[in-house]
């Protein structure tokens, strides 16, 4: 287990800029994110903000929190873990190449510091909420995306959501457990001046 930085609870941009900042940038300089830039990005996705409640940063349908939340970097293939703000390391190796492969050839993922992926365990949601919580899933998928994007801005980094991947091609490339689905990608990396 990798124990990652505290994130940092104030920054030197207004959400407001923050907001008027953002745009989707598929370019990026050749620079790998540090592990502060990888813990505050993780954190904005899926960051334990109540220890008690273990509620987090993004809202979630019922407090199910039914997102498992994937790192991949050049070194590998990480698990973030929310209540200890960790990273488990699943698998050494550059996968970002064969990421790109399965995002019908965006080349830019591998050219990112680091893909952010969100997978889902439906039955977390559709068990309470039955088919309706399927449309839950990529609302609170859309919510994670969104503090990601803001926090990459936040830290004058670059992100871009990814929605267009091949189902089974990305199965193959990341081998997650059978129940989880990856349902967006986030590849952030440093800012091309
Ligand atoms: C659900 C969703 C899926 C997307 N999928 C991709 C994608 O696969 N590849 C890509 O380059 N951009 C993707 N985008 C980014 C859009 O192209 C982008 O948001 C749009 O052009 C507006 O630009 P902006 O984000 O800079 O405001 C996606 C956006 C959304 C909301």
């Amino acid at each position: 287990m990798i124990n990652l930085p505290q994130p940092k609870l104030k920054g030197t941009l207004s959400v407001e800029e923050a907001l008027f900042k953002r745009r989707s940038i598929r370019s990026y300089a050749d620079k790998p994110l540090t592990q502060d830039e990888i813990s505050q990005i993780l954190w904005s996705a899926q960051g334990v903000t109540e220890k008690a409640s273990k509620m987090r940063t993004a809202p979630s349908a019922g407090a199910r929190y039914p997102m498992e939340i994937y790192l991949v970097n050049a070194d590998g293939l990480f698990h973030y873990h929310p209540e200890k703000h960790s990273l488990e390391k699943i698998r050494s190796g550059d996968l970002r190449n064969r990421i790109a492969d399965a995002a019908h050839g965006q080349s830019f993922i591998a050219k990112a510091g680091a893909t952010v992926i969100i997978s889902v365990d439906p039955p977390k949601i559709t068990s309470r909420y039955g088919d309706r919580g399927i449309r839950y899933l990529y609302m609170e998928a859309g919510h994670i995306a969104q503090n990601i994007h803001l926090q990459a801005v936040a830290m004058d980094l670059s992100s871009v959501p990814v929605g267009a991947f091949s189902d089974e091609g990305l199965k193959d490339v990341l081998n997650l457990p059978d129940e989880l689905k990856p349902i967006y990608l986030i590849p952030v990396g440093h800012t091309r001046k």
